[in-house]
């Protein structure tokens, strides 16, 4: 069983280059589908959750070519389900729902279940894309969709949902008509979505707002995006430089898309510098306490939530850190007790008393965000090595991650 192990105490120095976003490099690959034709994506990132979406869409007639990029020929694009055993691995598959719906009129896709964070259901995708005039079924625990031809709705979402806003905004590209969507994500990467649609002719405004409106083209091209930095990668580094007393340079991101993490950084002690495309962070010789509260963008990152947890565990006082978006996302405080964390939780709220040490110790990855905050924690944990199992979490959203802390210094390895 492969694990990543870490001697803990040594500050992170150096600069290191983000990839590319996973919650874009989805989505974009999915948008290739409304297009018969090969559509381009730069800067794509090397995870398992790409490689899983690449497995689900060449299941369904789609061919790749990879070099530096990634080519996405859909010509030959054919109805297939999209198996249990692919989707459970990934929800995020359920944005082939919307496009293949716009673009072929039918869609099986297994129902994702639910993941360590929480339920996640995807009644609201599921809801909007009927207000859309689908005919959505469900049939032996899949999703079976058909629609002759998607009508523009007004459509308005309870919560804000990334993924539910990127299904609607694709399948809204090919429907008869207008489609506005109310209460809309804000997220970057739904503008990096709207943009690759707008560059295969979609006529997209108001991304990055709640209200996004859509007019429906009979027809879309194929086109070249280059995807956006991972803000999340991104942002774990930078909580890494500050509770390492590190100074790292964070190279080949968007500093507007961290501007939440930036602002409570600060209140930590670390003295941050801005560039147009870097981020430089220096971590102050002990980390003060402060308190988050996870939103929608551009709220502080509930993706983030983990990794500042690390952070705050070895910070001088108390912090309060409060899970608004999932109902279980607190899994890695068992963890992160293990390891000599003073964390009590009650319900959606965790309150955690800082430590001066934590201690090095053998500690299970539960899910994507958890594996990064135990690999933190073990950066700053003392008397001995602290060892991470079930990676296999961490490798569906990070790329090489246990290489880059060490191209900065660490001492951290991967065993199989
Ligand atoms: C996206 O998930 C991201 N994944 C998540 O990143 C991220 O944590 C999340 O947005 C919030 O920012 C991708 O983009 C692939 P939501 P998504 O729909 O779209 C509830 C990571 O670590 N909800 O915005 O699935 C839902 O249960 C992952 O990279 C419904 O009730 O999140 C949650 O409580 C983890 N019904 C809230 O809304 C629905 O139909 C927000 O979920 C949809 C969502």
């Amino acid at each position: 069983m492969a694990k990543i192990v870490i001697e803990g105490g040594i500050p992170l120095k150096g600069s290191v280059k983000i990839s590319g976003a996973k919650n874009s490099a989805l989505p974009l690959m999915s948008a290739s589908l409304l297009t018969a034709g090969k559509c381009i994506l730069y800067n794509v990132p090397k995870l398992k959750d790409v490689d899983t979406m690449k497995d689900i869409m060449r299941e369904m007639g789609v061919q790749f070519i990879e070099e530096d990029n990634l080519l996405i020929d859909s010509t030959y694009l054919r109805f297939k389900e999209a198996p249990y055993e692919l989707v459970r691995q990934m929800r995020a598959s359920i944005l082939l729902l919307g496009p293949l719906l716009a673009r072929h009129g039918r869609a099986r896709i297994a129902l994702p279940g639910g993941c360590a964070i929480g339920a996640r259901p995807v009644n609201l995708h599921l809801s909007a894309l009927s207000a859309m005039g689908a005919e959505i079924n469900l049939d032996k625990g899949y999703i079976d969709a058909k629609a002759n031809r998607l009508k523009g709705a007004d459509i308005f979402f309870d919560i804000p949902t990334v993924t539910g806003t990127e299904n609607v905004m694709m399948a809204a590209t090919l429907a008869e008509g207008k489609t506005m969507i109310r209460n809309a994500a804000k997220e970057p990467e739904i503008v990096d979505l709207a943009n690759m649609l707008r560059s295969m002719g979609a006529y997209i405004r108001g991304d990055g707002t709640d209200t996004i409106v859509i007019d429906g083209v009979k027809e879309l091209y194929p086109a070249e995006h280059r995807i956006i930095p991972d803000r999340i990668e991104a942002g774990t580094f930078m909580i890494a430089s500050a509770m390492t007393r590190g100074e790292v340079e964070i190279k080949d991101c968007r500093p507007e898309h961290l501007g939440a993490l930036i602002e409570k950084l600060e209140k930590t002690g670390a003295e941050i510098m801005i560039g147009d495309e870097n981020i430089f962070v220096k971590g102050p010789d002990r980390i003060r306490s402060v308190d988050i509260k996870t939103m929608p963008f551009p709220g502080f990152p509930t993706d983030l939530q983990a990794q500042f947890m690390s952070m705050m565990c070895i910070a001088d006082g108390c912090s309060v850190i409060k899970e608004t978006i999932f109902e279980n996302r607190f899994i890695h405080v068992g963890e992160l007790r293990r390891m000599g964390a003073d964390i009590e939780v009650n319900g959606s709220q965790a309150t955690v008393k800082g430590r001066k040490r934590l201690l090095a110790a053998p500690v299970v990855a539960t899910d994507l965000r958890a594996s990064a905050s135990l690999i933190l924690a073990g950066l700053v944990a003392e008397q001995g090595r602290t060892e991470v199992y079930e990676i296999h979490h961490l490798d569906r959203g990070y790329e090489s991650l246990e290489k880059k802390f060490a191209s900065l210094g660490a001492k951290i390895w991967r065993e199989s």
